[in-house]
């Protein structure tokens, strides 16, 4: 009987200690298996050789930026966000007749696909990486587009020289938007395109001088473009 009871406790240390230890790796993860390509805190100074050498996206404003069911979904099963440019200025090569860049996709190596419980854990660590003053809570108002706000995007304020907003359109070198609605926030959209500078200073993309009218249209339109399930 006492046996019993001794051996009862301590499995139940066992078991206590192996949910502990898978809680430790859990909390790791980050630290584990992406910072080799992933800012998850700020950089003490950003500079262009630090965009250019970066292996991959900051994500330590993730929590600001991202919704977390894509993220869980997308880090199962991660598709291409830049086809071209960006990260992949170092695998560009001239097409047969050298007219244009291509991305030399062989040498764009694969995301690494997590399981889903690290997944849901990563996106978990990711939602709690914020960094105040960048996202006004608030900023974008939810009202509708209109009609003007595709040919805002298109023609108008020329986004889509560097942005496709439907999927399989020639690759451009900022990220796709055919997925923007459930990828990102649109705090963060219309925080991002009212200031690319303020998340780094050298990012690529110009700050546009929008007013906050077309910021708004801009980012509603955004946030209707959403992966066809
Ligand atoms: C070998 C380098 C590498 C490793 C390791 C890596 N990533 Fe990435 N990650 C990238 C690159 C490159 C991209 C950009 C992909 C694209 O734009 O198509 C990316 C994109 C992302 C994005 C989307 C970011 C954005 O701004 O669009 C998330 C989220 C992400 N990674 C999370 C993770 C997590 C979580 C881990 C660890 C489990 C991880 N990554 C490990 C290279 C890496
Ligand atoms: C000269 C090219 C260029 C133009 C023009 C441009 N962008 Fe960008 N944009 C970029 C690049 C490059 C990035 C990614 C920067 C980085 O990751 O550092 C980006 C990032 C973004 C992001 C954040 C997306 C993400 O997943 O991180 C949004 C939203 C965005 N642009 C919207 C717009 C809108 C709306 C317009 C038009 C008003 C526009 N852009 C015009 C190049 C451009």
């Amino acid at each position: 009987m006492r046996l019993k009871i001794l051996i009862g406790a301590m499995m139940g240390l066992a078991t206590i200690s192996m949910a502990a230890g898978t809680e430790a790796s859990a909390a790791d993860l980050l630290s584990q298996q992406c910072v080799a390509c992933h800012a998850v805190a700020k950089p003490d100074k950003v500079s262009l050789e630090r965009l250019w050498d970066r292996k991959g996206p900051d994500l330590y404003y993730a929590g600001n930026k991202f919704n977390k069911p894509w993220l869980v979904s997308w880090l199962q099963n991660p598709s291409t966000i830049r086809a071209s440019g960006v990260m992949y200025a170092k695998a560009v090569k001239a097409s047969g007749d050298k007219s244009v860049d291509l991305v030399d996709l062989a040498q764009v190596p694969a995301h690494p696909k997590l399981s889903a419980a690290d997944a849901a854990t990563a996106a978990d660590l990711l939602m709690a990486l914020k960094v105040d003053g960048l996202v006004t809570a608030g900023a974008f108002k939810g009202e509708p587009g209109g009609s003007m706000a595709p040919m805002l995007f298109s023609k108008l304020r020329g986004c889509t020289s560097c942005h496709t907003a439907k999927s399989g359109d020639k690759p451009t070198s900022g990220p796709e938007m055919y997925t923007a609605g459930d990828r990102l926030q649109p705090d963060f959209v219309h925080a991002y395109i009212s200031n690319p500078q303020k998340f780094d200073a050298h990012t690529w993309m110009p700050t546009l001088g929008l007013t906050d009218p077309d910021l708004q249209k801009l980012t509603a339109y955004i946030s209707t473009l959403k992966e066809k399930k």
